[in-house]
């Protein structure tokens, strides 16, 4: 996407070296646009744990490159495979719930050790599989745009000339959250591309806010109209009808279409349901979890650091020309909290999933019959 006139995606090899990756340091938006160099294993891992990059395809993608610097750093080892599967159990364990993570670092092992050559040609095997999972995380986002642009189109027809589509949307799932699209933004910027009239209610997303911080950066720099709400809002705006549809992502899915996202998504699901409004889960299929149909049972929740709820950073309203963030606490000094970062919403609350295939009913049918090359791990359970 664009940023301040000039293409980018959220993360890429440096031009000035190959073998360093570059990100866009998310925890610094939407007040200062920084890029990171990432040189090591290390500094990856880092990026991810700290959330210097997230979002599952987003998160994907930069294991999918950190893999390739495995490769480098591996290749000065005394034994190759032993120091490459080290470093790949270093990234898969930053993250536990966004299953692109493990997705990545699989397909990178895979085609790694599958090479039949020297070290030279398995890196460069690793090199091209990065680019590769880049470039189609990029593609099935795009492709997810214009199968979600249809169902906003037939709402838009329902609606008098001018009259916009609303859509709510949680935490961040646009092109931050994946190397480039989005994947419930890409039907919003599809839309809005289209000259359809669109308005975003942008949940905040507490606690760290990837809501009121990114999505609202991210629509306001495509020039899509928005409105930061508070988390609790949305129940209310949609008893008023003031809610056309809601889109989110996901950053695990199951075979049977449960859907763990950013916490706060089930009860927007929960009171989308009661009031009759569409809930839709945009996700590519690098999200779905083969293996599981069991969401609230069987995916992992992330707890992260109390101090996320405890305490909240900005920008200083009167400090002149102070461009530093300041943290401050929220709650009395010796408050303990507790922080999931994650909760799962049941099928029967989705109603619908679109992928970069096309959308789908949130069942193990629906979803098969758009992924059949899937149908035969389910028959052998
Ligand atoms: O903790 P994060 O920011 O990595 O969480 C991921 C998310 O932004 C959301 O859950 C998102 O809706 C799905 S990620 C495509």
């Amino acid at each position: 996407m664009m940023v301040n006139g000039q293409r980018y995606r959220t993360v890429w090899l440096s031009e000035e070296d190959g073998r360093v990756v570059q990100i866009i340091d998310q925890r610094k938006l939407p007040f200062e646009f920084e890029i990171e160099d990432l040189p090591t294993v290390e500094a990856v891992a880092t990026a991810i744990r700290d959330m210097h990059v997230r979002g599952a395809g987003c998160i994907g993608g930069t294991a999918g490159y950190g893999m390739y610097v495995a490769a480098l750093e591996a290749a000065n080892a005394p034994d190759f495979k032993e120091a490459l599967e080290t470093k790949a159990k270093q990234l898969v364990e930053t993250r536990p719930t966004a299953v692109n993570l493990k997705w990545a670092v699989d397909r990178q092992l895979a085609a790694i050790l599958g090479t039949d050559g020297d070290v030279e040609e398995q890196i460069l095997v690793a090199k091209e599989t990065a680019l590769a999972i880049a470039d189609e995380d990029a593609d099935w986002c795009r492709r997810i745009g214009e199968h979600g642009l249809k169902l906003i189109e037939a709402i838009a027809a329902t609606k008098a000339p001018g009259e916009p589509v609303n859509v709510l949307t949680h935490c961040n799932a646009g092109w931050l959250a994946f190397v480039d699209f989005g994947s419930a933004t890409a039907p919003i910027y599809a839309a809005h591309d289209a000259g359809i009239p669109i308005h975003v209610w942008v949940d905040e997303t507490r606690p760290r806010n990837q809501g009121a911080r990114l999505t609202a950066w991210e629509l306001g720099g495509h020039g899509v109209l928005h409105t930061v709400i508070a988390d609790n809002v949305g129940g209310h705006l949609m008893q008023h009808g003031m809610v056309d549809l809601v889109i989110t992502g996901t950053d695990r899915t199951t075979r049977a279409g449960d859907v763990a996202n950013k916490i706060g998504t089930y009860l927007k699901a929960l009171a989308a349901k009661d009031n009759g409004v569409p809930f839709y889960v945009a996700l590519p299929s690098s999200t779905i979890d083969w293996a599981i149909r069991d969401g609230v049972k069987e995916i992992p929740i992330e707890q992260r650091d109390a101090t996320e709820v405890t305490e909240i950073s900005g920008l200083p309203i009167e400090a002149e020309g102070n461009v530093n963030e300041t943290t401050i606490r929220l709650t009395p000094e010796d408050t303990s909290a507790a922080n999931f970062a994650f909760d799962v919403t049941p099928s029967r609350l989705v109603t619908g999933l679109i992928t970069e295939r096309g959308v789908c009913e949130a069942s193990e049918e629906g979803i098969l019959d758009l992924f059949p090359e899937h149908k035969e791990v389910a028959e052998m359970e």
